[in-house]
């Protein structure tokens, strides 16, 4: 039987051609590179709603109660968390196209576009705060609260009152159970005879400790902030999920830690990628329109290096390597832990 189904049908073609409209065709005087322009936009807009699409697919499977890590559950997250970070690598690279318009043809339109601007953006707003980034470590608030409407803005709210990425990661970061099973620590030997609880991170602390020059001894402070004592500043981690992102991160080579390390790897390949794109936007920016305010209203390239700075959201985990020490030296593991950590057969 014949399918009824048809390509232009099926994807809507109809509506997505006919969605753009350069405004300088409306003037009578047609400037070429403005349907270069709007078809880019289009495009980011387009990668950016599958990005959210995935992000909130991942974001569910991380607000199971418990994820079975012999089951799918974290295969998948990773997985998509990795086609996210593959649509990001694109989109870093099409700033290329956009580029090849000078800055002569884009005055031919810039001032028709006033007062819209990407940073109008709510999808990337969304991204943003689906990623972690807090309203409070947004750089100018002012800016983002005035230049959008206010239904898109309540859109940007939703997404932030909503347990980000950054939030659900660390909760189940802290159900860890390789660290938290007493049985598993039962045959611990500790290296130092001091160590009469027989802790690991006692040991680790003062392996790291050795690992220090004279003039780094002050992250011995740190580390205990973080690791030990715990301090509530936006973006770090709780230090249970710290300890387990760094247990990860020292013994990612057991066949169950793996994906872990993988998708830490993954999050701070987001990050890196939404830094990079914003690195090629501000230079492309500064090379369109030199110092002058943005069309959105903001002082363009000052609020762009800004954001840039300020904005990343998985600082916590990219921190952690300055907590490692070297392979060699690292605490043997426990019989039964190094086997609840490889694969089981029976
Ligand atoms: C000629 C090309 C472009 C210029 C000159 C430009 C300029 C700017 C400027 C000056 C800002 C700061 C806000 C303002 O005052 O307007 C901004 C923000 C932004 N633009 Fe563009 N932009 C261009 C292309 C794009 C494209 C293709 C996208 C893709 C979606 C985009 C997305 C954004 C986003 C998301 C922000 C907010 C960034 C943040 O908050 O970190 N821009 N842009």
């Amino acid at each position: 039987m014949a399918s009824t189904m048809y390509y232009k049908t099926y994807l809507q073609l109809d509506t997505l051609l006919n969605a753009q409209h350069p405004e300088s065709y409306k003037t009578g005087k047609p400037a070429h590179d403005e349907m270069l322009f709007i078809i880019i936009h289009q495009t980011y807009e387009l990668w950016f709603k599958q990005i959210i699409h995935e992000l909130d697919s991942v974001r569910q499977i991380f607000s199971k109660q418990f994820i079975n890590d012999n089951a799918p559950d974290l295969q998948v997250a990773v997985h998509r968390l990795k086609r996210v970070s593959t649509i990001l690598k694109v989109l870093v690279h099409q700033i290329d196209i956009l580029e090849t318009m000078t800055p002569l043809d884009f005055l031919d339109f810039r001032d028709l576009l006033r007062p819209a601007s990407g940073f109008q953006s709510y999808q990337f707003k969304i991204i943003e705060a689906m990623l972690g980034l807090k309203f409070e470590q947004r750089f100018e608030q002012h800016y983002y609260v005035s230049h959008l409407q206010p239904q898109e803005l309540e859109l940007v709210r939703q997404a932030e009152q909503q347990p980000s990425l950054l939030d659900l990661v660390q909760h189940w970061l802290e159900r860890m159970p390789f660290l938290k099973n007493p049985e598993w620590w039962l045959e611990y030997q500790p290296l130092a005879p001091e160590n009469t609880n027989r802790d690991f991170w006692t040991d680790y602390r003062c392996l790291y400790q050795q690992s220090l020059s004279a003039e780094e001894q002050h992250y011995l402070q740190i580390f205990d902030e973080i690791f030990i004592k715990g301090n509530p500043t936006p973006g770090r981690l709780t230090p249970a999920a710290s300890r387990a992102a760094l247990f990860i991160m020292l013994y990612r080579d057991y066949p169950m830690l793996q994906l872990p390390f993988q998708l830490i790897n993954t999050l701070l390949d987001l990050d890196e990628l939404m830094a990079m794109w914003r690195y090629r936007h501000l230079n492309m920016v500064q090379r369109m329109i030199g110092s002058r305010i943005g069309t959105g209203g903001t002082s363009g390239k000052h609020y762009l290096k800004g954001a840039l700075e300020r904005h990343y959201v998985y600082v916590a985990f990219a921190e952690l390597t300055t907590f490692l020490i070297e392979r060699s030296r690292l605490p043997q593991l426990p019989d039964r832990l190094k086997s609840a950590l490889g694969y089981s057969f029976s």
